[in-house]
């Protein structure tokens, strides 16, 4: 139906009869010439009627906003003073000779361009919301990240291969989404939260490399970075180490980068281990473009007055640190009041700071209100190790250790974000050396930090038994910007040690074989070592689109509340199907 597309006529095209096919963007009267922006999936461009040709004026008279319209017509350089050079098309004009309207539109809900649109007005009319430049940008840009992901893969010798949606729980500490059996009533299929068994079971059947671009489910609460279903590029290879797994995602993460965004990432990527990163940064998944860092001084602080600070710096599970920000001394008392409250909701109990006014006449030139109970020794090997200078400000945490590193944390970020402090970057790093499992107070029993299937480091195995928090995980997570992008490890391959995993997590003989009894039969008839990963790529695209949620990269998301705005799903189905199912809604 077109010769050309919208966004492509330039110049070069002057002269030119051409045939065009869009949405009227705006539709403006200029005494007696009309104007059509005319917009299709590359651009826009100026479609000019003349009053002259009375019939084609007429119709282009009675467009409206997002009418359909295919325009014949001749392109002509505008008119010398009326040049649009912020648009690519903004030299030329179409001169529209003959103008047939395809279809009209109603007036839509919202304006395209109005970046206040609320988020449940933009997810209501999803399919318009996609007809903004941003949204249509968005998509491309993902598509574009698969692609390459793809060719990267093949490149490699990945072969693509399904999993099935319809399966068993996969443990990934989510809740499972399940779909009811009709032929079996009673029972249940559960969506996967992963392919990982799958993957896994491909590395027993000689695959050897394995890759899906896999929709995950997982009922857990969402976050901005967290939607309910989810694409994962999974991976999986035999015969690897950590190091290959490695070499080979980042390989992968550059090469994407300098397609699509023609950015040069590091190589290789910087690494930390996980003690590291908590203890510096009070987070697995640290944002490396903000500058500042937790550091600990319960060691300074142990034989001081001041009880809420000596108290954690001499107890078990407790660490006192402060975080130097440059040059925020003027920071209001307000302004503070608003931080400590933002701590609170981390359940910290209260921000103790020091304002660094004049580092040559110590103590006098700090100001704060806990200094009365600090010694000069420890105000000074403070002074030291925090490295503050003049018009600088320390804010101090102190309490349990999860409690500190989760709102100082928190705090490094958001003060990052409000002093300007996030460098315009991108900052790749692994986080390596996690524990393999975690004592969960609630059940008082163990729970995989990351999946049961994660092999023990091979020197770490003797402590299974006796002390599971010694035992660190062969795994690994790739962190970007402050965000976990990836995850993986290396698997465990022998069904002895499996077994002994599922013991020590409380899973009983009778029950492991019950979940994973194909598992373990699976590993019994030589299965080779194997590892691998999973990228979120929602995650990946909405960082590389630079937004702030990965909603704004999935064509037709969720809300928080896991629910669909514009299909209204979830929704209650009728009787008789629930009857098919052997399902009865208990009401209360
Ligand atoms: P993991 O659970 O770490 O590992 O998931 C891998 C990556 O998927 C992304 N992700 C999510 N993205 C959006 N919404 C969610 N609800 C969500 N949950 C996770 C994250 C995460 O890094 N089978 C293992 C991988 C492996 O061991 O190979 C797994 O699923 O970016
Ligand atoms: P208080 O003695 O409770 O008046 O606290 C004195 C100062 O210490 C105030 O600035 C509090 O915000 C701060 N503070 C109290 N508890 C903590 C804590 N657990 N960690 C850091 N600062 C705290």
């Amino acid at each position: 139906m077109r010769t050309h597309y919208c966004g492509e006529i330039t110049s070069l095209n002057i002269e030119e009869d051409v045939e065009l096919c869009g949405w009227v963007h705006r539709r403006r009267d200029h005494g007696g010439v009309i104007f059509v922006e005319l917009r299709d999936r590359t651009g826009r461009v100026q479609v000019v009627v003349d009053p002259e040709n009375l019939e084609q004026f007429n119709k282009a008279e009675s467009v409206r906003n997002e009418y359909v319209l295919r325009v014949k017509g001749d392109v002509r350089a505008r008119p010398k003073g009326t040049e649009n050079f912020d648009m690519p098309t903004g030299k030329v004009e179409v001169y529209g000779n003959d103008i047939e309207i395809l279809n009209s539109s109603d007036p839509l809900p919202f304006q395209l361009e109005d970046s206040d649109t609320s988020e449940p007005v933009r997810l209501r009319h999803r399919y318009l919301d996609l007809r903004t430049d941003r949204m249509q940008a968005n998509l491309r840009l993902r598509h574009n990240l698969f692609s390459q992901i793809r060719k990267f893969l093949e490149l490699k010798d990945f072969t693509d291969i399904e999993t099935p949606i319809l399966t068993q729980s996969t443990p990934e500490g989510a809740r499972d989404y399940l779909v009811p059996s009709r032929v079996y009533p009673g029972s249940f299929f559960a969506l996967p939260q992963s392919p990982q068994i799958f993957k896994q079971l491909l590395m027993v059947s000689g695959l050897e490399r394995y890759y899906q671009i896999a929709r995950c489910f997982r009922d857990e609460d969402l976050r901005a970075d967290r939607q309910p279903e989810f694409t994962q590029l999974d991976v999986e290879m035999s015969f690897v180490n950590e190091e290959d797994v490695m070499a080979l995602s980042e390989d992968m993460v550059r090469s994407v980068f300098k397609s699509v965004l023609d950015t040069d990432l590091p190589s290789p990527f910087p690494r930390l281990s996980y003690r590291d990163a908590i203890s510096r940064y009070g987070s697995d998944r640290p944002d490396l473009r903000i500058d500042m860092e937790l550091v600990e001084i319960s060691d300074l602080m142990q034989n001081v007055e001041f009880k809420v600070f000596s108290e954690p710096a001499n107890a078990d599970g407790s660490r006192v640190v402060a975080l130097r920000v440059p040059q925020a001394s003027n920071l209001t008392r307000q302004q503070i009041d608003e931080y400590t409250s933002y701590v609170s909701q981390y359940g910290a109990r209260g921000l103790a700071y020091i304002k660094v006014n004049n580092m040559d006449s110590l103590p006098k030139g700090l100001q704060s209100p806990i200094l009365k109970f600090l010694n000069n020794d420890s105000i000074n090997k403070l002074i030291e190790r925090t490295g503050v200078e003049n018009g600088d400000l320390i804010f101090f945490g102190a309490d349990k250790e999860t409690i500190v590193n989760d709102s100082m944390g928190a705090l490094r970020v958001r003060l990052g974000q409000d002093l300007q402090r996030v460098e315009e970057a991108w900052k790749p790093l692994w986080i390596l050396d996690f524990p393999l499992m975690a004592f969960d107070t609630v059940t008082s029993s163990w729970h995989s930090e990351h999946h049961p299937f994660t092999a023990p480091m091979d020197d770490d195995v003797q402590f299974l038994k006796q002390s599971p928090d010694l035992v660190r995980a062969r795994a690994y997570d790739m962190v970007l910007n402050g965000s976990e992008i990836g995850g993986g490890s290396i698997r465990i391959h022998r069904s002895e040690l499996q077994k002994k995993i599922f013991e020590v997590l409380g899973i009983s003989d009778e029950k492991a074989r019950e979940k994973f009894g194909f598992l373990l039969d699976a590993l019994s008839f030589g299965a080779p070592p194997h590892g691998g990963i999973a990228f979120g790529l929602d995650r990946l695209a909405s960082i590389m689109c630079k937004e702030n949620s990965i909603r704004e990269v999935i064509a037709f998301p969720k809300t928080q509340k896991s629910a669909c705005l514009m299909t209204e799903a979830p929704s209650a189905i009728d009787k008789e199907q629930l009857n098919e199912l052997g399902i009865s809604i208990q009401s209360d």
